[in-house]
């Protein structure tokens, strides 16, 4: 149950009986522990706009709102804030029931763009934060009960097959040649610029391409196919969920093209300018104020980046009934999808109450603060990223379990290794560029993958001891000790979390979440012992364990990350 939403409505309820109208409540987790589990801080606004004492209209509040089963009495205080502690009769009925999240009411269909590479090179970290961050929000929308469709809208059209099927066609490249995609796009690339027979020639082959000449084609075809399971590859190595079923790339769109430019144009929104075909609206105008057009059609007929997302966005809101779109990619696509959802909203190509939403993130940087590169300054590929995570895991675990043989050894290092990049992105708020540092992102203390996991093993560790299964254990008896208290109202706010990242999009909040509770669990661990206690207070307390083991995995697998019994 979430309860922070529970709180609310019963303030909200009793503050619309004291005012004849609907305000809002404020209600959030308590700043410091002297103020209880949540505070309510919306008062003094509303008895300002009222003209009342902030303090009487407290009492009244509380006097109206009916809270005895959820919490202890409340407290006014300062000028009018109310505090709200959990009563240890709530928490136990809260922490009773063996499911740790519900369903939301009012579940939606919820389209979820996510890691969408370009084809024509092989994934690299550019692709990292879209693929692990949608991932996660995909994960969260689907455990509240949403139905989530994942699109992977992969570039696989546009100028540059032209040139990479040119060299293919010359190469005769086979699998085996096109292994490793980076160098085979550097050497197009470097032929394209070097020689103008080439990149004749590779203009050429476009037009062939998009005329739909079957030999083109099927080299093209190949290409993507290849390119699509290095991809695959990728997505199999982190535990990310896509699978080839949740590709529709932007050739999907190509019929759907002329059709958008002469909807546009028939409702006047699209207009000639200099030879190509743009919307002009009022609101996106450039720093001199001059109009930033979006171009839906080039003077030379193509179609660009700009009119496939129009397609796109009339697809999903039309075909795939989606009532909530979700797009992942870095911040600067930001006046891209701005531009994308007015034209969309203004042509009604989305349907009035689709909710189109741009999840931005910042970059990805090296401990320099520059871009993220390898030493020789290349980007770094995402598969040989992902081999060092786990080979530095592995480096860490074999000194930690010296005992343990090889391929255990080697289980714990890839969920460390694989955890530890997922964790370290997730946990950062998402709109900021953040930097990508081993040693931080490894290590066993702080806010890190290793952390929870560790914290995860040693919660199982103490069941191995106890001779009891680890599983579900209702809490039967209510929380005693200010620790066990602290724990237990952490662990009720499962759901407000988690609802929460499903709202905004910003999973650092449940990594933030997860720490915390890993946190208060083991000042509960120190201050509270459970093997050598009394068998009521054992029992609560194996109970609180138990509970806190099965959120942190709960929640580590929203994030994508794996669980290990022992490390
Ligand atoms: N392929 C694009 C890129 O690599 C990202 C596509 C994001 N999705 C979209 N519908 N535009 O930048």
């Amino acid at each position: 149950m979430n309860v922070r939403a529970l709180l609310t409505e019963r303030l909200e309820t009793a503050l619309a009986k004291a005012l004849g109208e609907s305000t809002p409540a404020v209600v959030q987790p308590a700043a410091r522990p002297e103020f209880g589990d949540y505070q309510a801080n919306g008062i003094m606004a509303a008895a300002k706009r009222t003209r009342q004492n902030p303090r009487a209209l407290a009492e009244r509040v509380i006097a109206l709102a009916e809270l005895d089963d959820l919490t202890d009495p409340p407290e006014i205080a300062g000028p009018g804030f109310i505090n709200l502690r959990l009563s240890a009769d709530f928490l136990t009925r809260a922490l009773a029931t063996p499911e740790l999240l519900a369903a939301v009411p009012a579940p939606q269909r919820v389209v979820v763009d996510y890691s969408s590479p370009n084809l024509a090179k092989e994934m690299h970290v550019g692709h990292l934060r879209s693929t692990i961050i949608g991932d996660a929000i995909a994960r969260v929308l689907e455990a509240l009960g949403h139905t989530v469709i994942r699109q992977n809208h992969v570039g696989d059209w546009g100028t540059q097959f032209g040139m990479l099927l040119a060299h293919l066609e010359d190469t005769g490249a086979s699998s085996d040649g096109l292994a490793d995609l980076e160098s085979f796009y550097r050497d197009a690339k470097a032929r394209f610029d070097a020689d103008p027979a080439f990149a004749e020639r590779s203009r050429e082959t476009v037009v062939r391409l998009q005329s739909g000449e079957v030999a083109a084609r099927r080299a093209w075809q190949r290409f993507i196919d290849i390119s699509l399971s290095h991809c695959q590859a990728v997505y199999d190595r982190l535990g990310v969920l896509l699978t080839p079923a949740d590709v529709r790339a932007e050739s999907a769109y190509n019929e759907a093209l002329p059709h958008v430019v002469a909807d546009l144009t028939a409702k006047g929104l699209a207009v000639p300018s200099e030879g190509a075909i743009c919307v002009f609206l009022d609101e996106f105008v450039g720093k001199e104020g001059e109009p930033l057009p979006v171009i839906v059609q080039k003077s030379d007929g193509g179609y660009l980046y700009a009119t496939t997302d129009l397609a796109a966005v009339q697809f999903r809101s039309e075909s795939l009934a989606a009532s909530r779109v979700l797009y992942l990619t870095d911040a600067r696509q930001a006046l891209h999808f701005r531009q994308i959802f007015a034209v969309a909203r203004r042509a009604g190509l989305a349907d009035s109450t689709v909710a189109l939403e741009h999840l931005p993130f910042g970059a990805m940087l090296g401990k320099d603060g520059r871009p993220f590169r390898t030493r020789a300054g290349t980007v770094v590929k995402l598969i040989e990223l992902l081999n060092e995570a786990e080979s530095r895991a592995l480096a860490l675990v074999a000194e930690k379990n010296p005992e343990l043989d090889p391929a255990a050894q080697a289980v714990i290092a890839r969920a460390v290794g694989i955890g530890a990049v997922k964790y370290a992105d997730l946990s950062k708020n998402r709109t900021s560029d953040y930097v990508f540092d081993w040693e931080q992102m490894l290590s066993f203390e702080g806010n890190t993958a290793p952390y929870l996991q560790y914290a995860f093993t040693r919660i199982q560790s103490i069941f191995r001891r106890a001779g009891v299964p680890s599983g579900p254990r209702p809490l039967q008896v209510a929380p005693e000790a200010h620790e066990e208290h602290a724990l237990a109202v952490q662990l009720a706010r499962y759901q407000e979390v988690v609802e929460q990242v499903a709202a905004d999009g910003f999973p650092h909040l449940l990594c933030a979440y997860l720490y915390e509770l890993a946190t208060l669990f083991m000042r509960f661990y120190e201050a509270c012992p459970i093997l050598q206690a009394e068998p009521t207070d054992r029992e609560r307390r194996l109970a609180l364990a138990a509970r806190t083991g099965a959120t942190l995995q709960h929640g580590l697998d929203l994030l994508g990350i794996e669980t290990v019994e022992r490390m």
